[in-house]
């Protein structure tokens, strides 16, 4: 059975209906990438599943769970980890107070966990006592995914983390995405840039308004630019 399912999901918000009906799955140990134009919806499916968008209809699941419709605490709670597109850090909180909004009301262990997780971002490390907002780009971005994962999540939901970053931090990140593969997490990657998403994942969705306009092996999808030009730009691309 898959970690997480997505069943003719049907979503967005207050009335406008942003996910026309979508089947997504991601098995225990892949990297997913979920690839499109902007405005695609890419956001929302990653907001639907942690319950930060209203569902209209169809199913999600995770874990053996039925995540529908539930409030996003219990969610995370569950063990899915989130770094949102935006505002994914609090700028005025020290590095060390961020992450342990990580922990929610996990109690135990929480000095090991921060120093294991600060071990996994030695770039951040030093840094732990200064506020969020003098660290660089890179780094804020380390925080986030930092701070996801501090409460070790069976799944980690990444929404473009490497938006805005120089090629040398984007670089260094995508290391240490797949050092957290390694790690046993499974990953749901949300990216702009395509060849980045491809690289680093196993299986691809291409997200075209709303709509599956693709799924399948990532790397095939790379080795195949036409393909990939047609779900971009259309058929007569
Ligand atoms: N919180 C929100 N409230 C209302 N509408 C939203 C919200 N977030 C996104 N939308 C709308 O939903 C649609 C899809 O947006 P979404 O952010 O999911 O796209 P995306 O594929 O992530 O785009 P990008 O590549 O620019 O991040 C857009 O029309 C957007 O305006
Ligand atoms: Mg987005």
């Amino acid at each position: 059975m898959a970690l997480l399912n997505l069943e003719r999901l049907h979503s967005g918000y207050g009335k406008m209906e942003v996910l026309h009906g979508i089947d997504l799955e991601v098995r225990r140990g892949e990297i997913v990438a979920i690839i499109g134009p902007n405005g695609a919806g890419k956001s929302t499916v990653s907001n639907s599943i942690v319950g930060m968008a209203d569902v209209f209809s169809g199913r999600i699941t995770f874990d053996g769970f039925d995540i529908t419709g539930m409030p996003t605490h219990k969610i995370v709670d569950l063990g899915i980890g989130y770094t949102p597109q935006l505002n994914n850090v609090f700028q005025s909180l020290s590095v060390r107070e961020n992450l342990e909004l990580g922990l929610f009301n996990l109690k135990d262990d929480v000095e090991g966990r921060i120093k294991r997780v600060l071990e996994l971002f030695p770039e951040i490390r030093d840094k732990a006592g200064r506020p969020a907002r003098v660290l660089s780009g890179g780094e804020r971005q380390m925080l986030a995914v930092a701070r996801a994962i501090i409460s070790e999540p069976k799944l980690l939901i990444l929404d473009e983390p490497t938006a805005a970053l120089s090629p040398k931090a984007a670089q260094s990140l995508v290391k240490k995405i797949l050092e957290i593969r390694e790690m046993g997490l499974t990953i749901l990657l949300v990216e702009q840039n395509v060849r980045r998403a491809l690289g680093l994942a196993d299986r691809a969705y291409v997200l075209v308004g709303g709509k599956i306009a693709y799924e399948g092996d990532a790397k095939k999808l790379l080795g195949d630019p036409l393909l990939l030009e047609r779900l971009f730009f259309g058929v007569n691309a």
